[in-house]
């Protein structure tokens, strides 16, 4: 998909590239030109992806960034090095995303699903966002999910203490999404008028690594044996991908923003995430649980 060298001269970091759809949209840039960062939790898996992009781009420059961001700590490192290396950021794709089938906390304290489908890419984008405005034109995409569609958030429990429901950690995974596209709006409206889009998506029903069923409970459970049954069915990641390569190059969405894709369209996202007031006081309590430096 798109034009060989389209993406000549453009630096684009994407979260979670060692597989599923962030490897595929890392790819699909790298075959179009693109300058990579790729931000990575391991090292030896990130060096693989690396490799293996490489293999199928031979001219492609590619950076690996280690950092596991679900620490607030490793997200702002993170931020850190690309502030100081890079002259200016074109892209950022915000895929990193995980489920977690029992509560845990991350090393800051932070519900997991919360910390890193919510939390981290509002972290890093704040962070990243003056590289973004000195950028003739810059592009951020979020990896969302119509698991959205499910959440509903409790501003007295944002990290689910009360009660974490069994399964595979979908409800907190729900409402993670949730958050994040809430903010995803809020940010659009700042940066109305300015160089930066801000745009979310759902990539369809794809076969990647994040449904493992590894410490899931209650009935959902016995559904394991058949996942890899169902696998062929679904979106391969490479598909799954479409849409977030779409966001990053099509000159169509080049100033289009604020916006919930799928299938490389827009289309409606749930009623309560399109409502200000709840996207403000998101904002808001998602700069109390990153330290209060966004934005
Ligand atoms: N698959 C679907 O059907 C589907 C549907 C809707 C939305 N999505 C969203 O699509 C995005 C990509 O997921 P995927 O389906 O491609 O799953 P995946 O194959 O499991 O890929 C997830 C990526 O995120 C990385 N990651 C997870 N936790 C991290 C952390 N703490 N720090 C840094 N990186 C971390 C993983 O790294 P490791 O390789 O080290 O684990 C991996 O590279 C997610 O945001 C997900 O919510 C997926």
């Amino acid at each position: 998909m798109g034009s060989l060298n389209a993406m000549s001269g453009k630096i684009c970091a994407v979260t979670g590239a060692t597989s599923g759809i962030g490897k595929a949209t890392a790819l699909a840039l790298a075959r179009q030109g693109a300058t990579l960062i790729l931000i990575c939790r391991n090292r030896q898996k990130g060096e693989d992806a690396v490799r293996e992009l490489q293999a199928a781009s031979p001219n492609s420059a590619i950076d690996l960034l280690v950092a596991d961001l679900s620490s607030q700590q490793q997200v702002r490192a993170a931020a850190t090095n690309i502030n100081h290396r890079y002259d200016r950021l074109h892209v950022l794709v915000n895929n990193a995303g995980a489920m977690f089938p029992k509560r845990m906390e991350s090393v800051d304290g932070i519900e997991m699903t919360l910390a890193v489908n919510h939390l981290a890419p509002f972290l890093l984008t704040n962070l990243l966002l003056d590289k973004m405005k000195a950028t003739s034109a810059a592009r951020i995409i979020n990896i969302n999910s119509d698991a959205h569609e499910q959440g509903k958030i409790d501003f007295d429990d944002l990290q689910m203490q009360r009660h974490y429901p069994r399964g595979v950690g979908m409800r907190a995974y729900a409402n993670a999404k949730l958050a994040n596209l809430l903010t995803v709006y809020e940010l659009a409206r700042r940066l109305h008028g300015s160089n930066v889009t801000v745009n979310a998506l759902h990539p369809g029903y794809v076969a990647t690594n994040i449904i493992t069923f590894e410490g899931a409970s209650g009935p959902v459970r016995l559904l394991k044996p058949f996942w890899p049954m169902a696998k062929p069915f679904i979106l391969t990641p490479e598909k799954g991908a479409i849409t977030p390569i779409y966001l990053a190059c099509s000159p169509r969405v080049a100033s289009i923003s604020g916006m919930y894709f799928e299938k490389c369209a827009p289309i409606a996202s749930s009623p309560v995430s399109c409502d200000k007031a709840v996207q403000l006081r998101m904002w808001g309590a998602s700069e109390r649980l990153t330290g209060g430096s966004a934005g």
